[in-house]
């Protein structure tokens, strides 16, 4: 009786040929069909689309769409929500056809982060073929992957998530960036959907960013892919944010590389798949067991 998994996502964009290229010769997914005039679908499996980049006046990420389970579910959702005052707008029918959904409700969190539910998903019979290469994407009841929003009124935001949306918490650290015996740490919160998923949702207590998103995430298939990848991004030119490494978490393997709209897009391998009756909240104080030297390290360390 709660959130199901991430279904797809929503950015705009002032770059949407630098997006087509990142998508499909960099991250290796494929184009999707008849997305609306201005924008693009790409997909990653059998959903006609994952991603919904639309050409705008400026690069902002719009909104995380999540799946509950029927119309009773996302009625009693969107009640929840209005009730803890949070702005609800209804989508249209055609709205809904576009988005490949039964229904959907628009709303944000209490820091402003934009968030889509819908219920009646849709799945057709084009095979997913990456153009890059890619061996795919693991997907299914796990959803597409995570996304990770930026709440600096952080308390009031994971309520809201934990206790009107309903997901549950996996994770809620303080990590510690620097070797700073006084440094306070910053608390994140890794949220889990009702689904094997270590985190659909993750919120980094921090002001919100000029892009509107920390990241996504988005899981391969093998090692080899995300290595591939990592080749891709190198030979494009994409600005690497953290190097290969692994997460101590979720034990995902992987590394992350900067959005044309400016967030990351983590791309993993091997993450833990969770039975939710025998887990307890846990509370990491590093984010990485080795690796995923972030950009802004590597700056400060060769500046100092
Ligand atoms: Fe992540």
């Amino acid at each position: 009786m709660g959130v199901k998994a991430l279904g797809y996502v929503i950015v705009e964009t002032e770059k949407p040929a630098e997006w087509d290229d990142f998508m499909t010769k960099v991250v290796g997914v494929m184009r999707g069909e008849n997305a609306p005039a201005g924008s693009a679908f790409y997909r990653v499996d059998d959903r006609p689309f994952r991603f919904w980049i639309r050409e705008g006046s400026r690069d902002y990420f719009i909104a995380a769409a999540y799946e509950v389970g029927s119309a009773e579910e996302l009625a009693a959702l969107r009640g929840k929500v209005e009730a803890a005052g949070r702005p609800v707008e209804d989508g249209t029918a055609e709205e809904a056809v576009q988005r490949g959904v039964a229904a959907f409700f628009r709303t944000s969190d209490p820091d402003g982060n934009g968030l889509e539910f819908f219920h009646g998903d849709t799945r057709d019979d084009v095979e997913f073929v990456s153009p890059a290469g890619v061996s795919g994407f693991i997907t299914g009841d796990m959803g597409m992957g995570h996304a990770v929003f930026c709440a600096p009124n952080f308390t009031a935001t994971h309520d809201f998530y934990k206790d009107v949306v309903g997901f549950g918490d996996t994770d809620f650290p303080r990590f510690h960036f620097t070797d700073d015996p006084n440094d306070p740490g910053m608390g994140f919160a890794f949220m889990h959907a009702d689904n094997g998923r270590h985190h659909s949702i993750a919120l980094a207590e921090m002001p919100i960013p000029p892009s509107g998103c920390v990241h996504l995430m988005l899981e391969m298939k093998t090692m080899a892919d995300v290595g591939k990848c990592n080749d891709r991004m190198k030979a494009a030119g994409i600005p690497e944010s953290a190097t290969l490494g692994r997460h101590v978490n979720d034990r995902t393997f992987g590394f992350y590389m900067q959005t044309p709209t400016g967030f990351d897009m983590e791309i993993g391998y091997d993450p833990l798949v969770i039975d939710w009756q025998n887990w307890e909240t846990t509370a990491h104080t590093q984010p990485s067991e080795w690796g995923h030297e972030w950009a802004w390290q590597k700056a400060l360390a060769e500046a100092g």
